[in-house]
């Protein structure tokens, strides 16, 4: 399955997990009306592809005006982002995440992954999906 951050975010948002607003656009003018929309002074203009290392790999900026949106929107959309995960052919950009800036104090890393092997057996006893936590790694990006 794959999901886009935006995706994903809106997803946890259902269940009332915390998470930054923000809005999936596909152009530039989207991603300034979507930074006019959500207020505040700081922005965050991340690219939306099945990848991870975006950021690393210029395709997540900080703008501090509807200005800077504007221009890393620019940037970031028709890109074709290279990271540790999407090999060297990349990955084209055709849709933005445009976010409130978070006041990052410190970050974490969880991963979880569903066990394949016991989800039938879930589905057989209708109870809920077991979520198996192969490997918790917490890890201080700062
Ligand atoms: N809403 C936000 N507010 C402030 N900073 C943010 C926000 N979203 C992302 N960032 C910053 O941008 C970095 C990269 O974003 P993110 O971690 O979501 O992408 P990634 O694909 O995992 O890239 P990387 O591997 O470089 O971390 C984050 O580590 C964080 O420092
Ligand atoms: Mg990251």
């Amino acid at each position: 399955m794959n999901v886009h951050e935006y995706q994903g975010k809106e997803i946890l948002r259902k269940y009332g997990v915390a998470t930054p607003r923000g809005a999936a656009c596909f152009s530039v003018d989207e991603a300034v009306k979507a930074a006019e929309q959500l207020g505040g002074k700081v922005w965050v203009v991340k690219a939306q592809i099945h990848a991870g290392g975006r950021g690393k790999g210029g395709g997540v900026k900080v703008a501090k005006s509807a200005g800077e949106v504007g221009l890393y929107a620019n940037q970031i959309l028709g890109m074709t982002l290279r990271t540790h995960q999407t090999g060297p052919e990349g990955r084209l950009v055709k849709r933005l995440l445009v976010e409130e800036g978070a006041d990052i104090r410190k970050e974490y890393y969880v991963g979880m992954v569903v066990d394949r092997a016991t989800q039938p057996a879930w589905k057989s006893r209708k109870s809920p999906p077991i979520i198996r936590r192969r490997s918790t790694k917490w890890q201080s990006t700062r």
